[in-house]
């Protein structure tokens, strides 16, 4: 257990150190979030709906003992939410060559696989989370069972000689599965993507050998290596379907990756997992 005395989230204001670094240092731009920046040993976040639920989540992570993700610190005299900062890098919007190490991908399932484990039991109390933007059309999801993160891209994760150290931007977490998570970051991480669309440098990557380190790595069963081809597609379905809805709905980042192409970006991720299904099958259980 901590021994750190800590306010509720809703009432925790944060004190600056004494002689904290006054330098304030923008760090990369993510899709959504605008304005997200590193002051000394913090990062410094707009406040958002899901903001308490996200710290109540986090409080819980570090009472589990689980060391990869941020602290929640409270909100600065701007009102913006304060994390503690976690040292390593991250990749770049375009994963750089060194992301695509396959000790790395490994240790990205294993991160994972060990915030579920902190997070198995979690049951939000005083801030729930938000519900998702859900279009009224979407394919039903299976019953959540699990807090999770939901959103492990190469720019969430911060990595430390070469290993997954740390987990970043909780913005999107939230019930869920462990199996859909871990799929998630899977999709995110081997990546699987149509031909068309691999990153610059990525072309050469072997997605269904990734996919199996990934699945080893994690600790898929026989049942769960057995389903995911499927929950690949249905994710790929949900995932243009939400997209879609958010760009209508919501402001900002949503409706600009909507004009940018995601929205076919999803499209022909699907249709590859659809012509693949087996080879990926074959892949994880072989
Ligand atoms: N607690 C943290 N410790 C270290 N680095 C962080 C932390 N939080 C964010 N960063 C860095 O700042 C970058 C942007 O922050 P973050 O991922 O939280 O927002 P975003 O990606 O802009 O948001 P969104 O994904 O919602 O658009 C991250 O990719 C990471 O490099
Ligand atoms: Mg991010």
């Amino acid at each position: 257990m901590s021994t750190r005395y800590r306010p509720p989230v809703q009432a925790r204001v944060y004190v600056p150190a004494a002689g904290e670094a006054p330098d304030v240092e923008l760090m990369p731009a993510g899709d959504v979030t605008e304005g997200v920046v590193r002051v000394g040993e913090t990062i410094r976040r707009p406040h958002q709906p899901q903001s308490l639920a996200v710290g109540g989540y986090l409080d819980w992570l570090e009472d589990a003992g689980f060391d990869g993700s941020p602290r929640c610190l409270g909100r600065d005299t701007e009102g913006r939410d304060v994390l503690s900062f976690v040292p390593g890098r991250c990749a770049e919007a375009l994963p750089e060559a060194w992301v695509q190490s396959e000790e790395l991908l490994a240790s990205v399932a294993g991160l994972v696989r060990r915030l579920h484990d902190a997070s198995a039991g979690y049951v939000p109390q005083a801030h729930p989370f938000p519900p998702r933007a859900m279009p009224p059309s979407a394919v039903r999801p299976d019953p959540t069972d699990l807090i999770c993160h939901l959103d492990v891209t190469p720019q969430n994760v911060v990595v430390r000689e070469g290993l997954a150290a740390g987990l970043v931007d909780f913005d999107l977490a939230g019930p869920s599965t462990a199996l859909r998570d871990s799929y998630n970051a899977a999709m995110h991480w081997v990546p699987l993507r149509a031909p068309a669309d691999a990153w610059p440098g990525w072309e050469r990557l072997d997605p269904y050998r990734r996919l199996r380190i990934f699945a080893d790595a994690y600790g898929w069963d026989r049942e769960e290596r057995r389903r995911v081809p499927g929950l690949a597609i249905d994710a790929a379905a949900l995932g243009y379907e939400r997209m879609h809805h958010n760009a209508a709905t919501l402001d900002g980042g949503w409706a600009r990756m909507w004009a940018g192409g995601v929205g076919d970006l999803i499209l022909r991720r699907r249709d590859w997992l659809e012509a693949n299904a087996q080879r990926l099958e074959d892949a994880l259980l072989g």
